[in-house]
């Protein structure tokens, strides 16, 4: 252990866009990180390794770089570590690219998070805690979306995944005691996000001057989430452990030191409004290409914040115009260098 060193925290993902965001702000408060990624190529892999080449730089940083459905590979590199607190970020993401890459979401999502909770079960942690989505909603039109909703209609294999985990993830925790929090990630964007997601596609075709494509014709609400917000819950939620005092509005399970809890902004944007802060933030007018509605995507989605206040306390979130521009500047420097 170094001097920096103050709880041992294995952060699955590390190299992804959250996991390095989660990874950085944890080492820069003096905790010792073990980060685990296997930069598999969904998007480019150079992007991943220049997130991760900013983690080497601390001290208190180790990488196994490792698939989490290695169970061999896997399993060695936490019993060398000895994780106080897990935070599961590995996944295959992207609701569009599971219609044709099922195989994929199977492995890193299923097996992963499987392999993970079996280590989690035979090595005891003071806490667990995971991502999944807001996608679990799936069909549901009830808004916000609240942890206390069903979550039986999803309409993507990832949602699918994903909602399978936090049901695995339940098992275990009742069955071996496993303090346990999943939580649900509501569209996040900031510097250093995904390739794959609509700010930095958007942002690439508005910068060459190439339409974007808007799909259901921009009839499309998100609660996009920036960055440093869900950086700033996640941390103040290692704290606060599932034990059997509930809180307000709780999503405590009976039976299981294990709860739900939707991360999002808490404040719902149109597509229309989120392009034009792009373009603000750019200086250059979108070209928009209108399309129907893909498959697997949700129309709309909106949290209900109301439990992560209760266990984190009141939030100011970054305003969208502010967001934007961070993550602009950023874009504009990562691809100048
Ligand atoms: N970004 C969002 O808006 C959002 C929204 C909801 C939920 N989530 C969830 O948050 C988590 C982090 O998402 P992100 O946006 O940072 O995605 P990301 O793709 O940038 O990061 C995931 C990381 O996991 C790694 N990984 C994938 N499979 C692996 C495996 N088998 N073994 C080891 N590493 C593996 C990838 O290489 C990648 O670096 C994921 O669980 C995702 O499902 C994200």
């Amino acid at each position: 252990m170094t001097d920096l060193a103050n709880r041992r925290i294995l952060v699955t993902g590390s190299a992804g866009f959250i996991g390095f965001h989660v990874a950085r702000a944890l080492l820069e408060q003096g905790e010792q990180v073990l980060g685990i990624d296997d930069f598999t190529p969904y998007y480019d892999p150079r992007l991943k390794e220049a997130r991760n080449a900013q983690l080497e730089n601390h001290p208190g940083f180790t990488l196994a770089r490792t698939s989490i459905a290695d169970a061999e590979s896997f399993g060695t590199a936490w019993r060398d570590f000895r994780p106080q607190v897990v935070i599961h970020l590995a996944a295959q993401a992207g609701v569009r690219y599971s219609i044709d890459h099922p195989q994929s979401y199977i492995d890193a999502n299923i097996t992963g998070t499987f392999n993970l909770l079996e280590l989690a079960r035979h090595n005891p942690l003071d806490h667990l805690l995971a991502a999944s989505t807001s996608s679990v909603y799936g069909a549901n039109t009830d808004m916000p979306f609240a942890e206390s909703q069903k979550t039986q209609n999803p309409v993507s294999l990832y949602a699918a995944t994903k909602g399978a985990t936090e049901l695995i993830g339940h098992s275990y925790s009742h069955l071996f005691g496993i303090p346990a929090t999943f939580f649900r990630f509501f569209t996040v964007y900031g510097p250093w996000g995904r390739p794959d997601m609509a700010p930095i596609k958007f942002a690439r075709a508005i910068l060459s001057g190439q339409p974007i494509d808007v799909y259901n014709h921009g009839d499309m609400v998100r609660d996009f989430t920036y960055i440093d917000d869900l950086v700033a819950a996640i941390i103040a939620l290692i704290d606060a452990v599932p034990g059997t005092d509930a809180v307000p509005g709780d999503s405590l399970s009976p039976v299981a030191p294990f709860r739900k809890v939707n991360i999002g902004g808490g404040n719902p944007v149109k597509l229309g409004d989120f392009i034009d802060s792009l373009e603000r933030a750019i200086g250059r007018p979108a070209v928009r290409n209108l399309l129907p509605m893909q498959p697997g995507d949700m129309q709309q989605t909106y949290a209900d914040i109301g439990l992560l206040e209760a266990l984190t306390g009141k939030r100011t979130p970054t305003s969208l115009d502010d967001g934007i521009a961070a993550f602009v500047d950023w874009y504009r420097g990562y691809n100048a260098a």
